[in-house]
C-alpha cells in the first residue's frame, strides 16, 4: 500500500492504494465520489472524466500514486457556493443528456475544453485561436469527441456547452 495525498474538490484527502490502483477507483470506491461513472475503463469513453490542474484527464487510465499533490475537481466540485455550475444549469435547460450515465464525463470535459479554447489550444478544426471567437458546433464536436453518449443527446450537449460559451 502506498499513501496518497491530494486536494480532491478544494480539500486535502490522503488515501492507501496499491501501485496499480486507477484515480477513478481511487475516488469512486476510496473516497465513495461515485459521480465519476466507469463505462469502457480503457480510455474509450469518457464517462470517467475529472479535472486536474484545470485538465481533462480520462481517470480510468491514470493511477492514483501519479496524482499525489495535485488538485483534481470531479462532478461533486463543480457547484460553487451552492450554486449548479453554469454547464449544469445549461445542461438541463437544452436536454444535455437522456440517461445521464455520461453527463458528468461530458460536464468535466466541457469544463475543461472551454478552458483550453480560451487558452487558444487549437482543435483538429480550428481556425482560428482567438479565444473571444465563438465556438462552432463543429468545433465543439471535434473538441468533445472523446465523450461518448450511447442515447445519442449531442445535440442537446453542443447546444449546452455554445448556451455557455457564447
Ligand atoms: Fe475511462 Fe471509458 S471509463 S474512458
Amino acid at each position: 500500500m502506498v499513501e496518497v495525498r491530494m486536494r480532491v474538490n478544494g480539500a486535502v484527502r490522503s488515501l492507501e492504494v496499491e501501485p496499480r490502483v486507477s484515480l477513478l477507483d481511487a475516488l469512486r470506491d476510496h473516497l465513495g465520489l461515485t459521480g465519476t461513472k466507469k463505462g469502457c475503463n480503457q480510455g474509450a469513453c469518457g464517462a470517467c472524466t475529472v479535472l486536474v490542474d484545470g485538465e481533462r484527464i480520462n481517470s480510468c487510465l491514470a493511477l492514483a500514486v501519479q496524482y499525489a499533490g495535485r488538485e483534481v475537481v470531479t462532478i461533486e466540485g463543480v457547484a460553487a457556493d451552492g450554486q449548479a455550475h453554469p454547464l449544469q444549469e445549461a445542461f438541463i435547460r437544452n436536454d444535455g443528456f437522456q440517461c445521464g450515465y455520461c453527463t458528468s464525463g461530458q460536464i468535466c470535459s466541457a469544463i475543461g475544453m472551454l478552458a483550453e479554447h480560451r487558452a487558444g489550444v487549437p482543435s483538429a478544426v480550428t481556425e482560428h485561436l482567438a479565444a473571444d471567437v465563438e465556438l462552432s458546433a463543429a468545433e465543439i464536436r471535434e473538441r468533445m469527441s472523446g465523450n461518448l453518449c450511447r442515447c445519442g443527446a449531442y445535440n442537446g450537449i453542443v447546444e449546452s456547452i455554445q448556451d455557455v460559451a457564447s
